[in-house]
């Protein structure tokens, strides 16, 4: 059993918590960004494959503590390096490193790197090279005050690529925060969801893996895992082959819109990519037209924030969703994700809930109305 750390985008540790305890991870504990978790090889390899909400998976090596820098040094030069990596191998080391005992960051890299070669040096006369663009192996060096832990990045090209996304129009989201906002609104895989602003189709894609039970490794051909030593082919064939078997076929309707050709044309390419197209429809229609059909969905949307347009237009933009959520979509339950909380102001209901999200550096909110049929009378 191994000690290891998913990561994942703030707010989402909860929801990667539970796939962590669905996949039978041991010792299941959300922190902040990250949820740390027990497994073996296989539970590894089924993390990287089936986790919708990870980013990456690190297995923890080595933990220690400190008093001073040169520590790091000597406690890292006794650790047995051949175990992890081969002499020809090349390896790249990733700090992130909060702590008084360092001024600069590169600093405890150094001297890993240092403490690396000189145990290979010594028992083989050679040593493996640093590699900072494509390296077989990648360490993570996390200092915290004087707490060292090193890890093995078993991801090492992070989840959210994950190889269905051929195009993309401007501003996707991560298809991390996508699969998360799609569980966290508590979508039942029955009704039918609609993205009406769908960009590249982000959205739809990720609520249709996660209704047919897709795992979102099936699109990638690469794992960092697969450069360690003690990679097992057949046992990640064997997981592959297992969640093949638990996919299903069964979907519910999925709609995807946009006012935008190119976005329609760009979401119909991911869609195909993602061997989708039988589960989501897409077609183009303005939601702020008055002809565009209505009715009763399960609405997901992530409309422009206004960051390159003029604040008119997009609290007149806003003023419109408020309007056409209210006549057009009775019954419906309709989530929005921004980052503009005046534009939001501009929609005039009431949010039954709220949640702070980051798409990227920005801080944004993801909102829920809940679209009442008929008029609630005032008492
Ligand atoms: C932030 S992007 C959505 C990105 C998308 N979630 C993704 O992952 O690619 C906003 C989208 O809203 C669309 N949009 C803006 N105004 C619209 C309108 N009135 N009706 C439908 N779509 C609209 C834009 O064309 C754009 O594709």
């Amino acid at each position: 059993m191994y000690n290891c750390v998913a990561k994942t985008l703030h707010g989402l540790e909860e929801v990667l918590a539970g796939e962590l305890r669905d996949i039978n991870a041991e010792n299941v504990s959300p922190g902040r960004r990250v949820v740390g978790f027990s497994g073996d090889l296989e539970m590894i390899y089924r993390a990287n494959y089936n986790l919708s909400t990870a980013l990456s998976i690190l297995r923890t090596i080595k933990s220690f503590n400190i008093s001073k820098a040169a520590d790091l040094y000597s406690r890292a030069v006794g650790f047995p390096w051949e175990s992890i990596m081969a002499v020809g191998q090349t390896f790249m080391i990733v700090p992130v490193v909060n702590s008084t005992l360092f001024k600069h960051t590169g600093y405890p890299a150094l001297l890993l790197k240092d403490a690396i070669a000189d145990r290979f040096r010594k028992k083989f006369g050679r040593r493996p090279s640093v590699d900072q663009n494509k390296p077989d192996i990648v360490l993570n060096c996390h200092i915290s005050g004087k707490e060292v832990n090193i890890s093995l990045d078993s991801t090492v090209i992070p989840l959210f690529k994950r190889g269905y996304r051929k195009y993309q129009s401007q501003a996707p989201l991560n298809e991390v925060l996508a699969a998360g906002i799609v569980r966290l609104s508590g979508w039942d895989k029955k009704i039918t969801l609609m993205d009406p602003m769908c960009g590249s189709g982000t959205l739809a894609i990720e609520a249709a893996l996660f209704a047919r039970n897709i795992s979102p490794g099936k699109y990638r051909d690469f794992f960092g895992f697969m450069n360690w030593h003690d990679y097992d082919r057949d046992l990640f064939i064997k997981i592959m082959k297992e969640a093949k078997k638990k996919e299903k076929d069964e979907c519910p309707e999925i709609i995807c819109r946009d006012i935008d050709r190119n976005s329609i044309n760009i979401s119909k390419e991911n869609i195909r990519s993602a061997g989708l197209g039988n589960n989501i429809t897409v077609s183009r229609a303005d939601f702020l037209d008055k002809n565009t059909p209505g009715g009763e969905y399960f609405i997901i949307m992530n409309p422009p924030y206004g960051e390159r347009i003029d604040p008119e237009d997009i609290e007149g933009l806003y003023a419109g969703i408020g309007e056409r959520l209210k006549h057009a979509y009775p019954g419906s339950q309709a989530w929005l994700l921004s980052s503009n909380m005046e534009a939001v102001k501009k929609i005039g209901l009431r949010a039954s809930g709220k949640q702070t999200l980051y798409n990227g550096k920005l801080e944004v909110k993801l909102l829920k109305y809940q679209l009442f049929k008929g008029s609630i009378k005032k008492k």
